[in-house]
């Protein structure tokens, strides 16, 4: 017997697995450009925002005017650090094996949802100190409380570390974290758009945005990419290591990308800043030479689909010679992310439209 479908099939239109090519909102966000290679943050280029300024003021530009606060962006971030550090209380009553990035969630769903009313970039500002004092209450060290007077960069390394932090490693961490600020409706932004579609508030949108940007696939490929630089040095032959995994099957992380056909502008960004602040040449010298074998067996391995560098590859090799842990690449990456994050969800309760999208039912 066959059961009859409760609605007609045929007139739902073809699937598009990962809603590939599928355009589901208009933004004045950021614009990425596959085919060519290029990445537009509000009309400036992330070349140009990542060259001449910090993360605050590349966040002032993304943000302004689109969120319902008249703060500079840099106040509402200092602002959030400073109601974080209210509550990390809550870190030290955690369970010090959680990672740094579950650190930074409990932290996030411990504030009072109402802590920054209609300032959502002040959730966004809190993640920093959730971050570092996570990190730290690992280590079984104290959190060291936030300077609301300094910029993200240079308050997050001095939490971090309990020093003044060296101006290139602040250059370097505002170069990073401007560089991935905002990117397009990518897995985690799109997540916190649903979210905002539900008219759920920031707190919650930041909460299952973190939890989409977790994924290897995703957000969680910059730890792994020093794992596979390390494994590539210590078997001694680049090359047949990178053959080896492809013919396992594995991926190489830091490669290939939905909307990338060609490299991913970000790659060079963060190379670029490479320059001013490895003093371990060898390192870099590795990571080029990986990378080079890597795009030649991936060319072979798929050649029907062009496989470039992607923005996780050198933003290891980058956060590394800042000196940063690998098990902080992914919850940096929040950091850098979360104001994006905000201003899509803001675009999104404008528009007022739930997402609900369809699927087709082929079950019994
Ligand atoms: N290494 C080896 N093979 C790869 C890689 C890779 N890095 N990337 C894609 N492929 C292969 C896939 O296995 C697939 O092969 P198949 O057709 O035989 O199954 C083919 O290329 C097409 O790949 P898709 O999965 O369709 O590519 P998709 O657009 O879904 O994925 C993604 C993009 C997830 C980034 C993928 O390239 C990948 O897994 N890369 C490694 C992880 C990584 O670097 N993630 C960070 C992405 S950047 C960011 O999120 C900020």
């Amino acid at each position: 017997m066959t059961l009859a479908p409760t609605f007609d099939t045929s007139k739902l239109p073809p699937i598009s697995d990962g809603l590939e090519g599928i355009v589901v909102a208009e933004t004045v966000l950021s614009d990425v450009q596959g085919a060519a290679g290029r990445l537009t943050l509000r009309g400036k280029s992330v070349e140009e925002l990542a060259e001449t300024g910090s993360f605050d003021s590349a966040v002032e530009h993304l943000t302004r005017d689109l969120l319902p606060t008249s703060a500079p962006a840099q106040v509402s971030l200092a602002e959030g650090r400073s109601l974080a550090w209210e509550q990390i209380g809550v870190l030290r009553a955690a369970d010090p094996d959680l990672s740094a990035f579950e650190m930074m969630t409990i932290g996030l769903a411990a504030l009072p949802s109402s802590a920054a009313g209609e300032n959502s970039l002040m959730l966004a500002g809190a993640l920093s100190v959730f971050l570092a004092g996570g990190y730290r209450l690992k280590a079984g060290l104290e959190p060291i409380a936030p300077d609301a007077t300094a910029e993200t960069a240079a308050d997050l390394l001095r939490m971090l570390t309990g020093s003044v932090p060296p101006a290139a490693h602040v250059a370097g961490l505002n170069r990073y974290l401007t560089t991935v600020l905002d990117h397009g409706l990518n897995a985690s932004t799109f997540a916190a758009r649903v979210i905002a579609s539900t008219n759920a508030n920031a707190k919650a949108g930041l909460l299952g945005a973190m939890g989409a940007l977790s994924g290897p696939l995703h957000g969680g490929a910059p730890g792994p990419v020093l794992d596979m630089l390390d494994a590539a040095q210590n078997s001694g032959n680049v090359r047949a290591w990178i053959g080896g995994e492809l013919r396992a099957g594995r991926r190489l992380m830091g490669f290939g990308h939905r909307v990338y056909r060609t490299r991913d502008p970000r790659a060079d960004v963060l190379k670029t800043g490479l320059a001013a602040l490895s003093k371990d040449s060898g390192r870099v010298a590795l990571a080029e030479e990986i990378e080079r074998e890597a795009l030649s067996a991936l060319a072979l391995h798929k050649p029907e689909r062009k496989l470039d560098t992607n923005v996780e590859f050198y933003t290891a090799v980058l956060l590394e010679a800042i000196g940063i842990d690998r098990s902080l690449f992914t919850p940096l990456f929040a950091v850098g992310r979360a104001p994006g994050w905000c201003a899509h969800m803001a675009e999104q309760q404008a528009k007022g439209r739930l997402i609900r999208p369809q699927s087709r039912y082929v079950g019994p």
